[in-house]
């Protein structure tokens, strides 16, 4: 069975083949995946506009579509699987209308997919299988949510942001020092040279309820406002002090030591929370997906956790770990498998429970 996936829910316009191997322990594999990215358009803005979003998937949908269909041998599909919400709802309404006019012109099945379901499937298609039961962070600039996997396709929600997710606190924070956009990259390319101790951000705190109730969903949530907050003040007191304006960047070297100090906070935070949950769940293996993932602290950290409490870490690939169609197609052939399809009338969800 070959699988065609769609993706538009924010930034990036993709189109994947994945086909069943038949091999239990990997079950797909990715014939193609191609992935037109619209950053150089947002970058000038600081962040994603949706209406120039949803009108840039509209010019690049076609040719996307006809890439991965070229690149993947040009198969007959069995199944068209698209992203069906969370996201901008203009951006999705276009490969979502698109994927219901191909998939009717074709004469096969519809299968709508939960972006975050295509994150954690996306650990699948390269590890092969996890060892459940699992305990998943799906952490990008618009998630910073946990799941416990009991059964494969079967994600129950542990906790998520209160506030910004990861991915949105670093792309605030890397526009505070003028860093440019998307901010994780560049945060993380910087915070090697720089020095994780030399400034103490705030850890967010374990409250009472989570203390007391540890095993409850919404015990398990994340907060990092405060922590953007703290780097805003810190930033505005030493331009203050060093005689700088609010547009001028701070020296290289203070930039690295924010950088750092900042990256390591997020990376603690994150990894309490997971370590944390896998341990109350006896998880068998952890994983970690969406863009934040792609950050080389936040996996080097992972893998020494879970080395020394012999737990597998599992983590996409760096071409995986934002967002494309493999990881739609994916979570597609799950659901098709597990009886999913879709009418012809279904709409796009900005906000849609996983
Ligand atoms: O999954 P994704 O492509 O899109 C969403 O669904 O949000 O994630 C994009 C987010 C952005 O906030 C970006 O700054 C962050 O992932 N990101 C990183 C890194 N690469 C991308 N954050 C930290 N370190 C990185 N290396
Ligand atoms: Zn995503």
């Amino acid at each position: 069975m070959i699988i065609l996936g769609i993706e538009t829910s924010c930034d990036e316009t993709s189109a994947a083949l994945v086909e069943e191997t038949g091999d239990a322990a990997r079950p797909w594999r990715i014939r193609s995946n191609v992935v037109a990215s619209q950053v150089a358009i947002h970058r000038e803005w600081g962040g994603v506009v949706p209406e120039l979003s949803a009108r840039q998937h509209v010019r690049d949908i076609c040719g996307v579509v006809e890439r991965a269909m070229a690149d993947g041998g040009s198969p007959a599909i069995d199944a068209v699987a698209v992203t069906q919400g969370p996201g901008l709802v203009g951006s999705l309404l276009v490969g979502l209308s698109f994927a219901k006019s191909l998939a009717w012109a074709r004469g096969v099945p519809l299968i709508p997919v939960h972006h975050l379901a295509g994150h954690i499937e996306s650990l699948v298609l390269e590890g092969g299988e996890m060892p459940l039961p699992a305990v998943v962070l799906v952490v990008s600039g618009g998630h910073t949510s946990l799941y416990r996997i009991i059964a494969p396709g079967s994600y129950d929600l542990l906790g998520r942001t209160r506030d910004d997710a990861a991915g949105e606190a670093y792309d605030k924070v890397a526009k505070l020092l003028h860093l440019g956009y998307p901010g994780g990259p560049v945060i993380d390319r910087l915070a090697r040279d720089g020095n994780d101790r030399a400034v103490p951000f705030p850890k967010m705190r374990l409250t009472h309820a989570d203390r007391n109730a540890p095993h409850l969903p919404g015990r398990r949530d994340f907060s990092f406002s405060g922590l953007k907050t703290a780097v805003r003040r810190h930033v505005t007191a030493r331009r203050a002090e060093t005689g700088l304006t609010s547009g001028d960047p701070l020296s290289p070297r203070e930039t690295a030591d924010i950088c750092a100090s900042f990256q390591r906070v997020v990376v603690e935070t994150l990894l309490d929370r997971v370590f944390d949950a896998a341990s109350w769940y006896q998880a068998q293996a952890v994983g970690i997906a969406g863009g934040v993932s792609a950050n080389s602290r936040l996996r080097s950290d992972a893998a020494a956790r879970g080395g020394s409490k012999g737990i597998p870490v599992f983590v996409p690939g760096l071409a995986l770990s934002t967002d494309n169609a493999a990881m739609i197609a994916a979570a597609g052939l799950r659901r098709f498998r597990q009886g999913v399809g879709a009418p012809v009338e279904i709409n796009a969800e900005a906000s849609l429970a996983l």
